[in-house]
């Protein structure tokens, strides 16, 4: 399987441990947003886009490259994302823009990972900064956890 890792981790270098992290598993290639200007989609079985959540979304490039990719029938893809304050189901429903790019594209998302990320925006910077110290070896090993899963195929 050729899997191939697009990022963009701004703020700290949160975003980048876990990239690394997905990518050592899979044996993924790893690019930033910025070098992955012309990559070719269609020679890789699964993409991984991943940023840190700025302003309630992934990074602005990394959404834009997306919408500039042309259609890809049933490709698979995974999204990742650390972000100071979590996830959630309905507020801070950090992911769903990436995901709705790339389902528009025509991607099959088989994967989400999202975890907390150091943060100094203010007002967190007066206090020292948000989940100091994060993404932690725990974290770390969720990520992992989460690329194992997605080397196995899916069923049906
Ligand atoms: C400009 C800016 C805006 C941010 N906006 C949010 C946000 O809307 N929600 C949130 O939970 N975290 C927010 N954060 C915190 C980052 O998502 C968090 O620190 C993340 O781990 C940064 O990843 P990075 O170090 O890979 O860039 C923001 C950080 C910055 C610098």
């Amino acid at each position: 399987m050729k899997a191939v890792i697009i990022y963009a981790s701004r703020h700290q270098g949160n975003t980048a441990k876990v990239a690394r992290a997905i990518a050592e598993v899979l044996n993924a290639e790893l690019l930033t947003v910025d070098t992955a200007h012309g990559t070719v989609i269609d020679e890789y079985d699964l993409i991984g886009l991943g940023s840190g959540i700025y302003w309630g979304r992934h990074d602005e490039e990394l959404l834009a490259l997306v919408r500039a990719w042309p259609a890809h029938s049933n490709r698979k893809a995974f999204i990742f994302s650390t972000s100071g304050l979590a996830e959630g189901r309905i507020f801070n429903r950090y992911n769903r823009r990436l995901r709705n790019a790339l389902t528009e594209k025509g991607f099959m998302i088989i994967g989400e990972f999202s975890c907390r990320g150091y943060e100094t925006v203010w007002p967190f910077k007066l206090l020292g900064g948000l989940n100091k110290g994060r993404p932690n070896e725990s974290d770390l090993a969720a990520a992992t956890q989460f690329a194992r899963g997605l080397r196995v195929p899916k069923a049906g």
